[in-house]
């Protein structure tokens, strides 16, 4: 069983809160794994060429290209982006807007796999969650879990963030504020969150070495995305 982890972040590795929850997961799933980080790739959105309708493969040249043979072949994902604006970043939106290649017709490359979905922010990482949540269900990707943790906003990184009137440090702190590294939120410092990881890891590793049935998880993912869509009539 093998396990495609994504970090949406373009940050540095140890800069990123995503990086860290993403391998925090991979690591506890006892399956082998992979994880590669979005940071530095040419991944464009979507364009709507219908260049993949016939056969289920984009025909855009970029990052996207190599990086499909990797999600054909995982039995599951680990997906984790920033909340950029109370949402998932674009980066991470323009990789999994390209997914649209396995939606067409009996494409059923993604159908009934499992997912865990990651986000970190600056207050909050519930919506970029949430929102990776909702890729997975179009192509009938059951989530099983979702961590959200808090990351540090560069305003505390910038330089500027003493003196900076909209800056966070201000915000949070008000005037006069000193920036102190225990000040700066970091995930590997929320044990909640960094635990919520681990059980995610764990819980992903023993669906998947359950030998989950593909077409139950599908048939299921199948119903909730029809009542969404009713519900949203
Ligand atoms: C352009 C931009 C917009 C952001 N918008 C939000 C936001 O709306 N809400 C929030 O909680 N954090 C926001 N942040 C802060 C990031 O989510 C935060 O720095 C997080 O730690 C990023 O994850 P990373 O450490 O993996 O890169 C924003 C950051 C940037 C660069």
């Amino acid at each position: 069983m093998k396990i495609l982890g994504i970090s949406g972040s373009p940050r540095k590795e140890q800069q990123s809160g995503v990086y860290k929850l993403v391998s925090t997961v991979l690591e506890n799933s006892g399956c082998d794994w992979e994880l590669i980080s979005l940071r530095g790739r040419s991944i464009a959105g979507c364009i709507a060429c219908l260049g993949c309708v016939k056969d289920n493969v984009c025909k855009v040249e970029d990052d996207c290209r190599w990086l499909r043979d990797k999600i054909v072949a995982a039995d599951a994902y680990v997906i984790g982006a920033p909340n950029y604006y109370s949402g998932i970043n674009a980066l991470t939106h323009a990789f999994l807007e390209r997914w649209f290649q396995f939606r067409h017709q009996e494409g059923n490359t993604l159908w009934g796999k499992l997912g865990v979905a990651v986000g970190v922010g600056g207050s909050s990482g519930k919506m970029p969650a949430d929102d990776i949540e909702k890729f997975f269900l179009y192509n009938f990707i059951e989530t099983v879990a979702k961590v959200a943790g808090q990351g540090s906003a560069s305003c505390f990184t910038c330089g500027f963030g003493e003196t900076c009137k909209v800056g966070l440090p201000i915000m949070l702190y008000g005037e006069g504020v000193r920036i102190t590294p225990e000040m700066i939120p970091a995930v590997s410092r929320q044990p909640a969150v960094m635990q919520a990881a681990a059980d995610a890891g764990q819980l992903l590793g023993q669906r998947l070495r359950q030998g989950h049935d593909r077409a139950r998880v599908t048939e299921k993912m199948k119903q909730t995305m029809m009542a969404k869509l009713k519900e949203s009539a």
